[in-house]
């Protein structure tokens, strides 16, 4: 009898596991990452400071004072913490804030969020987290003290610290902000277009009127350099029969122009036309002034104009509740061949007004 030749046998064994170096078998490095979380979390001391991280930000030497411990034992645990990525770290100067921040795992889903979330309920109830929360009321009124003492001690010189800005528009920016968005504005005799820039992205359409077609020019370099929201228009004409129509603006500005002007009356009177009812007009002008190389070098037909005048031309035109500001601001033409005494600021004043409701 013929045996039959038995055939090697197949090696049925699998290739074996393998392991990496902490003997965790080759599981997903999302696994790995969250074994690792539940491991930090298991201790009382890391899951304390956590509990007072979650709800705040705070440095290193608040938190141990919150948990009414050394720093030297604190600091391996925030170790083991930073390890497994449970803490967001903010370096401000020499100073460290930290924060209860999972990163985001693989799908969006923050495991170790949810995970914390189980806890926290529990960690809650008890009696030493409760008493890590009122030392850290206790720091936490410190910390608003001391910052409070500390702007108490700058205030006197907070007028010279908080002058240093590049420009000064940030602050007046603020202010500007509260403009209505949908508001169409004239700049008047726009020159390069300041003005008119002052309401970029503010409000919803500018209109720049000047005579001259180099003034336009320049002011379309600049308000084409700052794009935005709002619109602008640049149209060439006399302040006494502007191209804008009847009540088209919400607001009109004329800013140091009529001083070069022989005669405001119809320039007014235009200004009030092309403002709707309930509209203002507002004019900013030079006080009257000595500097007479600014008749020869700037064109100004009149050194300065007396705001009494102007004042009552305005309401001439139809304005109403007129009102007039000094500026706590002047002008400050730059000009080498002026002799010395010329040089300093010409004060400013602005005087506005309103185009009655029912006009
Ligand atoms: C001193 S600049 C002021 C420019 C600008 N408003 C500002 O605050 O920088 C005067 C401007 O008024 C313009 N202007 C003078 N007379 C005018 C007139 N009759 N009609 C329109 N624009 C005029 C000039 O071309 C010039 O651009």
């Amino acid at each position: 009898m013929r045996f039959l030749q038995k055939k090697p046998a197949r090696n049925l064994a699998r290739a074996p596991i393998s392991a990496d170096h902490d003997g965790v078998f080759n599981a997903s490095s999302n696994t790995v990452a969250l074994a690792g979380q539940i491991k930090a979390l298991a201790d009382p001391i890391r899951l304390r400071a956590l509990a007072l991280l979650a709800g705040h930000e705070l440095s290193v030497g608040e938190l141990c004072r919150a948990l009414g411990l050394a720093q030297s034992r604190v600091s391996n645990h925030l170790r083991v913490l930073r390890e497994h990525q449970l803490l967001h770290e903010r370096k401000v100067g020499t100073s460290t804030f930290l924060r209860y921040a999972p990163p985001v795992q693989a799908g969006d889903e923050r495991v170790a969020d949810r995970l914390w979330n189980a806890f926290l309920p529990e960690l809650e109830g008890l009696r030493e987290h409760a008493d890590d929360l009122a030392r850290l009321r206790v720091v936490l009124d410190e910390r608003r003290r001391d910052t409070t003492n500390f702007f108490d001690d700058l205030a006197g010189d907070w007028n010279t610290i908080g002058i240093d800005f590049e420009t000064g528009q940030a602050r007046q920016r603020i202010a500007a902000s509260f403009l209505p968005p949908q508001l169409v504005i004239a700049d008047l005799g726009c020159g390069t277009g300041y003005v008119a820039q002052a309401f970029l992205d503010l409000v919803q359409r500018v209109i720049c009127v000047d005579s001259s077609g180099g003034m336009l020019e320049e002011a379309r370099k600049r308000l084409d350099a700052t794009p935005g929201s709002t619109t602008v228009e640049y149209r060439k004409g006399e302040l006494d029969a502007l191209p804008i129509a009847t009540g088209e603006v919400d607001g009109a500005v004329c800013a140091m122009v009529l001083h070069h002007l022989e005669n405001s009356t119809a320039p007014l009177a235009e200004m009030f036309r092309i403002c709707r009812p309930g509209g203002t007009a507002v004019l900013m002008e030079l006080a009257p002034h000595k500097q007479a190389w600014m008749h020869d070098s700037l064109g100004d037909r009149f050194l300065g104009l007396d705001s009494d005048d102007v004042a009552e031309r305005f309401r001439a035109a139809g304005f109403v509740d007129v009102q007039l500001e000094i500026l706590s601001d002047s002008y400050q033409p730059k000009n080498e061949q002026a002799p010395q005494a010329d040089t300093q600021g010409v004060p400013l004043y602005l005087l506005r007004g309103r185009v009655p409701l029912a006009s």
